[in-house]
């Protein structure tokens, strides 16, 4: 007992986790880690409540869609519940390869490689191409996951101003023109729902000669052609090199996907850790994931819906004068540009049975403290009637 105590107090790390500022405020206010007892659509049940939900990334509102509920439970009996394994080792199957080439084939490129994440996915669409040496030109706003590419990486980073091409102009000028070179970028910004300026900054990169990464994972099944993307939007295929995405939200799955050239895809999975040291994506994922993709070129009213209900919410918001950052896609962020301000109005949401999320300084930028919000097709004109009476309960509190 007297060992034990002794030990306990000599390790540093334990005490760090112990004493932790960050974690004690999150245990006080609990504004995260909510846990819902049940979910039919756009409504979730919490501490025996029906909530709206309104920060869901399910924006075609697949997930409760016969034919991919269908699919799932046929390759969970068909295939089992994992496999277990490495796609590189013992993990790979034909739902694999045929997933992959559906994917490929429906974003305009040679080949796509499947992660278990789209965390990993798009980190590896970073690690595994850059190295020591590179220089990589980084949106100010990207996610955690391109960051950890990059760190990963080792290579040298430049940041530039979130989504602006001038400020990538200035910075990539200051780079040698023999420093092998990398930009990275989202199509739409996850927590501002900007597109991206596609145009004009992959125009720079041509003309540097920088490789493009793009993550996709909110610009897919949102925007483009049957929801193929950002890329597809501006029709401008071939000037991004890598496209990564995740399948947690438009395809109402989980995973992630890389698309490019075959010599591309092959590098890959030569050289990502992630994709060589990390389990296969089980029969059940991909078999959903595959069954959305097919939803997405078979029943085009889930993609109009979902624009016509982000059209009635941006309506609403503005008419209650709320800052969205110009979002210009289903993902809509509330700026309320400190801490003090949102948690009572996340709060006020919450008291009015609509769940959303808070998203505070350094997740977002200082000053831009938001609640992120984000629209499905799923969700109804009376669902939208009471979201609007809880934004305006909201604001009063405040
Ligand atoms: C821009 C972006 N990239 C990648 C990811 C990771 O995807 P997943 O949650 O499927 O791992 C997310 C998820 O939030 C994201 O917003």
């Amino acid at each position: 007992m007297a060992l034990s105590f002794f030990t306990k107090n000599k390790k540093a790390l334990l005490a760090r986790c112990r004493d932790d500022y960050q974690t004690k405020m999150r245990l006080k206010y609990a504004p995260w880690y909510h846990s819902m007892e049940a979910q039919k659509g756009t409504t979730v049940r919490l501490a025996g409540k029906e909530m709206i939900m309104l920060s869901s990334n399910d924006y075609l509102g697949l997930s409760f869609h016969p034919k991919v509920v269908e699919a799932g439970r046929a390759a969970l009996l068909k295939w089992g519940t994992s496999t277990t394994g490495a796609r590189t080792s013992n993990g790979t199957r034909t739902y694999h390869l045929e997933l992959e080439e559906k994917l490929a084939d429906f974003l305009g490129r040679e080949a796509c490689h499947i992660s278990v994440a789209g965390y990993l996915a798009c980190m590896s669409s970073v690690a595994s191409f850059a190295q020591k040496g590179d220089v990589i030109l980084a949106d100010k706003n990207i996610h955690s996951c391109l960051w950890d590419g990059i760190r990963l990486s080792v290579a040298t980073v430049e940041r530039f101003s979130h989504n602006s091409p001038d400020d990538l102009r200035n910075v990539i000028a200051a780079v040698s023109p023999d420093t092998p070179k990398m930009l990275v970028i989202e199509g739409v910004y996850s927590m501002e729902g900007h597109i991206a300026r596609l145009p004009e900054l992959s125009e720079i990169a041509e003309e540097h000669g920088c490789f493009t990464v793009l993550d996709d994972a909110h610009g897919f099944g949102v925007l483009g052609r049957q929801g193929r993307g950002t890329v597809d939007h501006f029709g401008l295929n071939d000037k991004v090199d890598v496209i990564c995405g995740s399948m947690s939200k438009s395809l109402a799955s989980t995973g992630g996907f890389v698309a490019s050239s075959k010599d591309v895809i092959e590098y890959l999975r030569s050289h990502s850790k992630q994709t060589i040291f990390s389990a296969a994506i089980s029969p059940s994922q991909a078999a959903c994931a595959q069954a959305s993709l097919e939803i997405m070129q078979t029943e085009p009213d889930h993609l109009d819906r979902l624009w016509a209900n982000t059209r009635k919410y941006r309506a609403i918001l503005k008419s209650l004068g709320l800052d969205t950052w110009e979002s210009e896609t289903p993902a809509v962020p509330i700026v309320l540009g400190s801490k003090e301000r949102v948690y009572p109005f996340w709060k006020a949401l919450l008291d009015k049975g609509v769940f959303t999320v808070m998203s505070i300084a350094p997740g977002v930028p200082v000053g831009k403290d938001l609640i992120r919000t984000a629209i499905s097709a799923m969700h109804t004109d009376e669902q939208l009637e009471k979201i609007a009476d809880a934004m305006a309960y909201a604001l009063k509190k405040l």
